[in-house]
């Protein structure tokens, strides 16, 4: 028997005026497109901004329905947006924001990191992610990886 253990890097920032101008700026841009929620059941509004390769930005928000298990999270909206709108350019950032400060910033849900993990071992390039809730903290991550570690994935299916 062999004991195990894993350690995940991030950064935490205690402000957003400690981001590179690019990332600030995304944040913004991911911000504003908060109005765009349509979450009438929650009331928890969530936007994601998808960073291209080319400098293009994706943007997406969580999509609600009074059927609760057909809505969708902002990030998945952004990511399928942008793959399916340019299938053969990587997506280098994904920036999440939300509405309210939570006691922390609010990282993906289980089914968006792996959906998240798709794209970045089919790009074969990592995903950064930087997440903010209100006016909290900032975590970036380097790669999905490091928010879902023994990651299912399509290698298992050969
Ligand atoms: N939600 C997201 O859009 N992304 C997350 O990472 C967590 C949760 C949405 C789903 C639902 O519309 C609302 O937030 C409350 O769960």
């Amino acid at each position: 028997m062999k004991k195990k253990s894993l350690n995940i890097e991030y950064l935490e920032y205690d402000s957003v005026t400690d981001l590179n101008s690019e990332e600030r700026e995304l944040i913004t841009q991911a911000d504003e497109n908060l109005k765009n929620a349509y979450a009438p059941y929650s009331k928890f509004k969530v936007s994601a901004v998808c960073k291209m390769e080319d400098g293009g930005v994706v943007k997406g928000t969580n999509q609600e329905n009074g059927a609760y298990p057909s809505g969708l999270c902002a990030e998945r909206v952004a990511i399928f947006a942008a793959k399916s709108q340019f299938p053969d350019k990587n997506v280098d950032k994904i920036v999440i924001t939300t509405e309210q400060t939570t006691r922390s910033p609010v990282s993906p849900c289980g089914a968006c990191r792996q959906v998240l993990i798709e794209y970045e071992l089919a790009q074969n390039q990592s995903i950064v992610l930087i997440v903010k809730s209100g006016d909290s903290k900032v975590w970036k991550f380097k790669s999905v990886k490091d928010i879902l570690p023994f990651a299912f994935d399509g290698e298992f299916l050969k």
